[in-house]
């Protein structure tokens, strides 16, 4: 049987770190979506048409080594308000979800385009200086020499664009339930994570 859980939020919130903790835990496969943007985004550096861009994307296009840059950071949020760019990368995101055995998804649209009918729905948020701090701590600790100050803007910058984009737009889905996790530590926000989708499947 299919069971699909929707985890969406701004960048750097938490979301992959509970997504993949979330999907070890119960077993299920797990799929970043931010990575299908962010390959796209990162060819299109190169001169190649968005579009064609996310047509034309290859499995090996997924394991680029700088995917995690902040340049293709921004890159890839300006190729997600493309919406010809959402539509050719939306087939793959739902055959994912469908799979048997259980998906989890994380991105931006999730729970409100790609999968309206996800079993569980998490929104996960934390404050702007606490996403900074965290994602400049891992931009560090992989090599980057970037500031704080610098990571805080790209995040706002982003936020703002994948918010007011008219297609799929970063929003809550009505019927997720919000976890801020600007106060917790990622093992508690982890634990609160399957507790939250715990009850959720209790309710099914
Ligand atoms: O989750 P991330 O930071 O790796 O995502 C990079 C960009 O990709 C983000 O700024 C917006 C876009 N994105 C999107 O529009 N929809 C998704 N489902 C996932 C990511």
């Amino acid at each position: 049987m299919a069971f699909t859980i929707a985890i969406d939020g701004p960048a750097a919130a938490g979301k992959g770190t509970i997504s993949r903790a979330v999907a070890l835990h119960f077993g299920f496969a797990h799929l970043d979506t931010g990575l299908l943007y962010r390959a796209t985004g990162r060819r299109t550096l190169d001169g190649t048409d968005p579009v064609e861009a996310a047509l034309t994307l290859r499995p090996e296009d997924l394991d680029a080594e700088d995917l995690r840059s902040p340049d293709v950071a921004q890159a890839a949020s300006r190729v997600a308000a493309i919406p010809e760019v959402r539509q050719a990368l939306l087939d793959y995101q739902r055959a994912f979800a469908s799979r048997a055995g259980g998906a989890v998804l994380d991105g931006r649209d999730i729970g409100t385009v790609i999968c309206p009918d996800a079993d569980v729905k998490l929104f996960v948020t934390a404050s702007d200086d606490v996403r900074a701090r965290r994602r400049h701590k891992e931009l560090c600790e992989k090599g980057h020499d970037v500031s704080f100050l610098e990571v805080l803007e790209d995040l706002r910058q982003r936020d703002a664009r994948d918010s007011a984009r008219a297609a799929a737009p970063l929003k809550p889905a009505s019927d997720a339930i919000t976890l801020d996790t600007s106060s917790m530590s990622i093992d508690e926000a982890v634990d609160q994570a399957i507790e939250s989708i715990q009850t959720a499947l209790g309710k099914t």
